[in-house]
């Protein structure tokens, strides 16, 4: 088994604001994250896949392929949107680094099967900032 991976970046707008709870509560817990008037992070999205390689390719999936499936599933419904507001896979959710790259998963892990169907996809990597990241491995 190995794991091959493509890095693919976007711009997006959120907030994180639980309508339940008072303004200062939410301020409270997510300081200016709850800004009423959006912020936005230059997110840096990482899909790992694993497989074996094909005996006449040598690859576990095609990059180039991989990359275009990325931008036509995720990066052109996210990149300089409002998760809030403009992402119809995010209604309803908190618009937190966890729930986006659990979204992503249920996205790409069907799609990844119809351009590579004996790989799997293993993970979604998701850097929010260069420090605050989250892995989801699907479970
Ligand atoms: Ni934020």
């Amino acid at each position: 088994m190995i794991y091959v991976s493509r890095k693919e970046h976007f711009n997006a707008a959120h907030k994180l604001y639980n309508p339940i709870w008072s303004e200062e509560k939410n301020i409270e817990m997510f300081g200016p994250c709850a800004n009423a008037n959006w912020h936005g992070h230059n997110f840096e999205l990482i899909v790992t896949v694993k497989g074996t390689p094909n005996p006449e390719t040598g690859f576990v999936i095609d990059l180039k392929k991989l990359s275009l499936l990325i931008r036509k599933e995720i990066i052109e419904k996210v990149d300089h949107k409002n998760l809030n507001l403009d992402v119809d896979f995010m209604f309803g959710k908190m618009a937190s680094t966890e729930n986006i790259a659990m979204e992503f998963w249920k996205i790409l892990a069907p799609a990844i099967k119809t351009i590579a169907p004996d790989a799997q996809l293993h993970c979604i990597k998701l850097y929010e900032t260069p420090r605050n990241f989250v892995e989801y491995l699907g479970e």
